[in-house]
């Protein structure tokens, strides 16, 4: 008996860029075969790591710095300052390098070695900044790049949180490339939620489309940190309290677009992680894992023929000394999933980075993002 080996065939149907950042959005938007047999409705997943900034990041910061300068707020030749610890960071400093813009970013002190080599290899100044302070402390990163930016009129700052550019990029982007990828069959839109410029962008140009398409919005509920996720379920369900949280949630979270929240732990995310990488042969960072595991579930009860889209933000890789190094793992009290991915075994000689976590991955986003990457 022979098997097919599907993949590259030689059959080409490659193209060529005039400029990498030509590369950015049209991503691939690919179907789960494997964990969806005898599910009714068809689960796909919107690949945005192959961005060339490796994350979903490169399309609002193109947008973003578009309008800037349409604006006449970004100078040619200004320094763009930026808060964010990882994918934001990395697609403003690319995108605006090749328009002629260096970067300085406001670091964390325990900012992954990993994520801090990316930036220094596009150029970027790096200065610290905290995060675990009050955002009025002077120390805060989004206190430090607005004393900056006060202080030097060749600095500018995007404020990624309430900057309408950002939703705006996947209202013009992500939903059209989504609606002509399902030739209008899509029924469900699942993402992760930070700034909420992802769902609220793309959820908005999706239900223009078809009112009947339905937003979920997903996000992490850390034990660790139960205020962050409490506080966006309130929110989004209006519940005693809301109106003192609203104003911690990014400007960019709508909640308008979004028909349903759902929440998951950590630990479930990132053991379904090693599950979706095993059957799928899909490497994919927490937040996606997140939005996949939540549009199976959505799937097993769905109508047939209902076709559900997963949003992928970034890549495994990523997270590889992180949430998914067996080290790291036991480290962080997840030695359960240790032991069913990697086999039960005393820790053997795993040394890594481990501070690259999925939660640290864009400090600037608290407190949202902190309950999503
Ligand atoms: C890995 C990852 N997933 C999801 C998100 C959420 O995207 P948004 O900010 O559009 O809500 C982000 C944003 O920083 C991210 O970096």
């Amino acid at each position: 008996m022979t098997t097919t080996i599907s993949g590259a065939s030689g059959v080409s149907t490659a193209r060529t860029y005039d400029s990498v950042l030509d590369l950015i959005g049209n991503t691939p938007l690919v179907r789960l075969n494997v964990l969806t047999q005898d599910l009714p409705a068809s689960v796909y997943v919107k690949l945005d790591h192959y961005n060339p900034g490796g994350s979903s990041k490169d399309r609002i910061a193109a947008n973003i710095l578009r309008q800037a300068a349409t604006d006449g707020v970004l100078k040619p030749g200004a320094r763009i300052i930026e808060t964010g610890q990882g994918n934001t960071s990395i697609g403003l400093a690319l995108v605006g390098l090749l328009h002629g813009h260096e970067s300085t970013v406001i670091a964390k002190p325990d900012l992954s070695r990993n994520k801090l080599n990316l930036l220094r290899l596009l150029g970027v100044h790096v200065i610290p900044g905290r995060f675990d302070v009050d955002k009025t402390d002077p120390e805060h990163a989004w206190a430090v790049a607005e004393a900056a930016t006060a202080a030097d009129d060749n600095l500018w700052w995007s404020r990624q949180q309430s900057i309408a550019s950002n939703p705006a990029a996947h209202y013009a982007t992500t939903g059209p490339e989504l609606w002509h990828q399902t030739e209008g069959r899509i029924t469900h839109f699942v993402a992760a939620i930070a700034t909420g410029g992802t769902v609220s962008g793309t959820g908005r140009y999706l239900r223009e489309q078809s009112p009947d398409i339905r937003v979920i919005g997903t996000t992490f509920d850390l034990p660790e940190r139960p205020w962050a996720d409490s506080a966006l379920n309130k929110t989004f369900h209006r519940a005693p309290g809301y109106e003192e949280l609203e104003q911690d949630w990014a400007d960019n979270v709508d909640l308008d677009q979004l028909d349903v929240l759902e929440a998951r732990t950590k630990g479930e995310v990132i053991d379904f992680g090693f599950q979706l990488a095993r059957s799928e042969g899909l490497l994919l960072g927490p937040s996606s894992v997140l939005s996949i595991k939540i549009a199976l579930e959505l799937a097993a009860t769905a109508s047939p023929g209902d076709v559900i889209v997963a949003f992928s933000a970034d890549h495994a890789r990523d997270y590889a000394s992180a949430e998914y190094d067996e080290q790291w793992l036991r480290d962080h009290d997840f030695g359960d999933i240790a032991d069913r991915w990697f086999g039960v075994a005393p820790a053997t000689s795993s040394v890594t980075d481990a501070d690259s976590t999925a939660t640290d991955a864009d400090g600037s986003r608290e407190p949202v993002a902190s309950s999503v990457v």
